[in-house]
């Protein structure tokens, strides 16, 4: 893709780098958390990025038992292993390795996301999309997308992107209908290689290196990132990124900023304090 092609391009810099931070979750899960912790509490709309990343039972035969969410989006994108997911209005699937699952919780609902593995590798990432004031009670729903349905576009370089939401060279990834207009690429770049992508100029945007290294901005002005480390994208029209003498693979994700005030317990994540006191009594009432 030449993004030239079309004239001048606003090439995004890295504002910011941070490394994620030991955490553990659900039934004693060991993950990264990227966003959501002290060092980087949310990259608005987004709250949270986990990356689990194991291959010792121990770290994750936890799972998530049951729990309720409320008020925003949990996006799961599988790298390795499996992850069982049932909720208590029926919903049930299985994410295999490349698969996503883009839940809107909306006004809520309880699950469990369980590995369906006793040992291997299990790798993947949680993003936490916010939703809108006017969506947060909204009726949940789930995109379950299976790994054969997220297109994979090759570019220049024989760069490959996985489509997960967003448009790539002219072809549109399979999430749809969600309010924050969100962009989720999986980036695979060769050793050596370069692409520039267009990225909207009025969205957030973050890459996160989950292998190798790569340079991410415009020549000068350009940051080298490495495996674990997150780029805060500045203003801009075009993502460029090149490996280095290695191969690299990131996710570029962006989002509408909401500008919204954000009152957060755990799960729950509302405008003000009343909708999360709301959020507990309806939790401990069965009213999820
Ligand atoms: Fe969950």
């Amino acid at each position: 893709m030449n993004a030239t092609a079309s004239g001048p391009v606003n090439v995004r810099t890295v504002t910011r780098v941070t490394r994620g931070q030991a955490a553990s979750d659900g039934a004693g899960v060991r993950l990264t958390r990227i966003i959501g912790g002290p060092g980087l509490p949310q990259v608005d709309p987004f709250l949270l990025l986990d990356e689990f990343r194991s291959d010792t039972p121990g770290d994750y035969i936890g799972g998530f038992p049951d729990h309720p969410h409320r008020g925003f989006e949990t996006v799961t994108y599988m790298l390795a292993g499996r992850m069982r997911h049932a909720d208590n209005q029926g919903n049930a699937g299985l994410l295999t390795p490349g698969s996503v699952q883009w839940m809107t919780a909306g006004r809520g609902l309880i699950h469990s996301e369980m590995p369906e593995q006793e040992d291997g590798l299990l790798w993947g990432f949680q993003l936490w999309v916010n939703l809108p004031a006017a969506d947060k009670m909204t009726a949940p729903r789930y995109q379950d997308i299976a790994p054969d349905a997220i297109p994979e576009v090759t570019i220049a370089d024989d760069v490959v992107v996985r489509v997960l939401a967003g448009s790539v060279a002219g072809v549109t990834g399979p999430v749809s209908g969600i309010a924050t207009r969100p962009v989720y690429l999986d980036i695979h770049l060769p050793a050596g290689a370069s692409t520039a992508l267009p990225l909207a100029g009025d969205l957030s945007a973050f890459c996160y290196l989950y292998a190798g290294s790569a340079s991410v901005g415009q020549a000068a002005a350009s940051r080298v990132l490495d495996r674990g480390e997150l780029g805060l994208l500045g203003p801009g029209d075009t993502f460029c990124a090149a490996a280095l003498n290695q191969p690299a693979r990131l996710i570029l994700v962006a989002g509408l900023a909401l500008h919204e005030p954000i009152a957060r317990y755990g799960p729950f994540v509302m405008n003000t304090r009343e909708e999360i006191i709301a959020a507990v009594e309806d939790f401990n009432a069965g009213r999820f």
